[in-house]
């Protein structure tokens, strides 16, 4: 016989139970922090991470190209220092014929001299880390140039290289004679993957261009190769790597098998990299190991950061790449829901932000640590992709979520994707599919020289003309008219990246007091330390706000405006000025930034 009190003390220590198990779920999810000690010893953790692609941020040595070099973001130190970037990633700045502009590298451990020289590099490394920036370089492990000596050696079977380079015979002969490529596998950039040698009388593989013949990682001695190049920046001082192309890195071993047709992507044109799933040529489990030795050779200097480039629809597979505390991998994978699950301006609601923040969170590894890409050389820059009355309220964001913000260069200052005609279009990829489809997939728009002032080239480059023609709009659309300007985009960058450094927004807590289609609002706080509520209006109107209304938590009736987006010129909004949260105006596409008097709980 059960004692009677058994039935209600049962009930009770369930509803307890309960009531802890939400409270910790609650907790969980809006106030994900990483410890104060994790945070001090980790310098890119501490503010935003710069993208510069080194052709076009300053063309210090004026000699005729056009074209920006290691000198020149030498020479921009200071703008980098007063932006408040506390890291730098530098794309490729090694030997290089150029035909993917630099991603393609004939002599990984060399600087190519349309950038300068290793003095150069050392210089500037040098200035970097007396203005406290970390300098992390990117890394191309997964392909070299044809012409690299590797390369030129391994065609001619000379050893040890003969197998450096992924070869196979063919799988036949046409009609006409002519060999079969092993498979089916496709080019990022489009048409097959393979490319015959007469000289070797096999196939090579490329990922991208035929020009980047993917290196054999199957093969130890490869594996040490990449290991040295790593271990050679390191040496010289560098602070880490963002890995390139990483999901590439291994094939299959059966060079038998075809990759299906992606029924779902319904692509027509049978060249085209969608057309196919890749099963067989990407994410492979190898990648992982050797992933892990990198990291396990880099956990021999202090503090380096492992960033690593993974496009990928199924966010699991892509969290593997962060690894865990016993199997620690990458520090982090990019995470490119901002891009992938925003295409166009009428896909940022607040709803959909909110749902790619929670997806990333909830996914993420314990203890590990997220990070927000709004752009990259690969991509369309913010403003076209997604609106220029977004640019701010974008920032906003991604400077103030908790994690590291990823800056690709202009971003700051809302650049404009460039219209470049098919006569200047310099991307291989662009170039692959002809004048009639080039703009659907070239690069060279948002990889135009950085705008710096109203004087010829932007003030980029004193020589005849630049590398990628500079955007029209770059008279009034520069660093110097942002500078001088009472409120800009610039300015507003700078602000946030200051308030960054604050420990409400480096340590604090996250929690969404409010999340429509309209309006995404998010409080960051930590006991003792200010509170602050920044409200965005992802709607394409001017909007007044009842924030009480919507709030799932207690609000305070009124908070001060700390910044706003750039085109808001109101009086009642304006920096210093208090406003009502049950009645705030917004533009469209605003974000503002309070500071909230106090917030008695939260949680
Ligand atoms: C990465 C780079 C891209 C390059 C490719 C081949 O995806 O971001 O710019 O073309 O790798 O190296």
């Amino acid at each position: 016989m059960v004692p009677r009190w058994v039935f209600p003390v049962t009930f009770a220590l369930i509803f307890v139970g309960a009531i802890l198990i939400t409270v910790v779920c609650l907790v969980a999810k809006v106030g994900f922090r990483t410890s104060d000690s994790e945070h001090e010893g980790t310098a890119w953790k501490k503010g935003a991470l710069y993208q510069i692609y080194p052709r076009s941020l300053f063309d210090a040595k004026f000699d005729m190209e056009g074209t920006g070099d290691l000198q020149g973001i030498t020479a921009k130190a200071d703008y980098l220092y007063d932006l408040g970037v506390k890291t730098l990633w530098i794309s490729p700045f090694f030997t290089s014929p150029m035909v993917d502009f630099g991603y393609d590298i004939s002599n990984f451990v060399d600087v190519d001299p349309i950038f300068g020289s290793l003095e150069d590099f050392d210089e500037l490394l040098k200035t970097m880390h007396s203005k406290d920036i970390k300098v992390v370089l990117d890394f191309v492990p997964n392909h070299s140039s044809d012409e690299h000596e590797w390369f030129q050696r391994s065609l001619k079977r000379e050893e040890p290289f003969t197998d450096y380079y992924v070869w196979a015979d063919p799988k036949g002969f046409n009609d006409s004679g002519d060999p079969i490529p092993p498979n089916n596998w496709l080019s990022v950039f489009r048409g097959s993957a393979w490319t015959w040698q007469e000289e070797r009388k096999q196939f090579y593989y490329h990922q991208f261009h035929p020009k980047q013949p993917d290196l054999n990682f199957r093969n130890s001695l490869v594996q040490e190769e990449i290991k040295n190049v790593f271990k050679f920046w390191l040496d010289r001082g560098v602070d880490g790597f963002r890995v390139d192309a990483l999901k590439h890195l291994f094939e299959v071993e059966d060079l038998s098998l075809d990759e299906p047709v992606d029924e779902e992507a319904d692509v027509e044109d049978n060249l085209q990299y969608s057309y196919l799933k890749h099963p067989y040529t990407s994410d492979q489990p190898e990648t992982f190991e050797v992933v892990r030795d990198w990291r396990k050779m880099m956990d021999t200097y202090p503090d380096k950061l492992m960033m690593v480039e993974i496009y990928n629809d199924d966010i699991q597979e892509v969290m593997k790449y962060y690894g865990n505390d016993t199997d620690p991998l990458a520090d982090f994978p990019f995470n490119f829901q901002l891009i992938d699950k925003l295409q166009n301006r009428s896909d940022v609601t607040g709803t959909r932000l909110k749902n790619i923040i929670d997806e990333w969170v909830d996914n993420l590894p314990d203890g590990k640590w997220p990070n927000w890409v709004l752009g990259n050389h690969d991509q369309n820059r913010v403003a076209s992709r997604l609106g220029a009355d977004l640019v701010d309220a974008l920032n906003m964001l991604t400077l103030l979520l908790p994690g590291t913000p990823i800056t690709y260069y202009g971003e700051e200052i809302g650049m404009q994707d460039a219209d470049i005609s098919w006569e200047d279009t310099k991307d291989p990829w662009g170039c692959n599919f002809g004048r009639e489809r080039y703009q659907e997939h070239s690069r060279d728009p948002c990889r135009t020289p950085m705008q710096w002032d109203a004087t010829a080239n932007a003030g980029f480059s004193k020589g005849p003309s630049t590398w990628l023609p500079v955007n029209d709009n770059y008279k009034t659309l520069n660093v110097k008219a942002q500078t001088e300007a009472r409120e800009s985009h610039l300015k507003v960058y700078k602000t946030l990246a200051r308030l960054r450094q604050e420990s409400s927004f480096a340590k604090g807590k996250l929690a969404f007091p409010v999340v429509t289609d309209e309006v995404l609002a998010f409080i960051r706080y930590l006991e003792d330390e200010p509170t602050y509520l920044i409200v965005l209006n992802l709607s394409e109107n001017d909007v007044v706000v009842d924030l009480d209304h919507h709030a799932n938590l207690e609000l305070p009736p009124e908070a001060s405006v700390i910044t706003r987006s750039a085109s808001d010129k109101s009086e009642e909004n304006s920096p210093g000025s208090k406003v009502s949260l049950s009645a705030l105006m917004l533009v469209r596409g605003e974000g503002l930034v309070l500071q909230l008097p106090f917030v008695e709980e939260i949680e």
